[in-house]
């Protein structure tokens, strides 16, 4: 398995990822546009997170098995010059989940932010009924900062969520 930058060319492999993953992230994070589930759909979409890249806001990122199958995404998203902090994203197909991935994916993220990035710090916002996701920041040394801003709306549900941050 790799952790690498996303590429066009990812369209068709992502597309996969996300259909088969779909009821299993659309119950724990909020759900994408219906749009977004073809293959122009999910071209425009690469073509907008390498375009925040380039741009210096995001660094979106693909965890890929060794036979070209994609399972799982991490992100640096909101990447900000001023404060110098970034959100951290992350999302697991639920077969592969279970095996340190997203430890592993959020590793990667704190590498590229305090390395290549020159960040000062990171947020994460998990939702209240999310407990594994709150462990896996645990364990990669965030600390709980209390309740976010943020708000998820997951099956139909607003839920709370929690902010999460860590310092470089
Ligand atoms: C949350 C998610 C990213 C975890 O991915 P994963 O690859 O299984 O995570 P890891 O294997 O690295 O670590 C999971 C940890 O949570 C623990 N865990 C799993 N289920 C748990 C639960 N219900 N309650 C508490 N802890 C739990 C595991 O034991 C493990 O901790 P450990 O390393 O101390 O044993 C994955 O379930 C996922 O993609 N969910 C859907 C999308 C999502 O929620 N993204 C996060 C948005 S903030």
């Amino acid at each position: 398995m790799q952790i690498r930058t996303i590429r066009l060319h990812d369209a068709p492999a992502l597309l996969a990822f996300e259909l088969a993953n779909r009821a299993w992230f659309e119950s724990h994070i909020d759900a994408r546009p219906p749009d977004f589930y073809s293959l122009a759909g999910v071209a425009a979409h690469i073509e907008d997170v390498l375009a925040r890249h380039v741009a210096g806001s995001m660094h979106p990122c693909l965890l890929v098995e060794d036979d070209g199958s994609i399972v799982g995404r991490c992100n640096l998203k909101d990447i900000d010059p001023a404060t110098r902090r970034a959100e951290v994203g992350y999302r697991i197909a639920a077969f592969a989940c279970g095996r340190g991935l997203a430890g592993a994916a959020v590793r990667h993220l704190m590498e590229l932010a305090y390395g290549q990035w020159q960040l000062a710090g990171l947020d994460a916002h998990v939702t209240i009924a999310n407990a594994a996701s709150a462990r896996v920041l645990e364990r990669a040394g965030f600390s709980f900062a209390g309740p976010s801003p943020v708000q998820a709306r997951v099956a139909g549900q607003v839920l709370d969520c929690l902010h999460y941050r860590h310092q470089g």
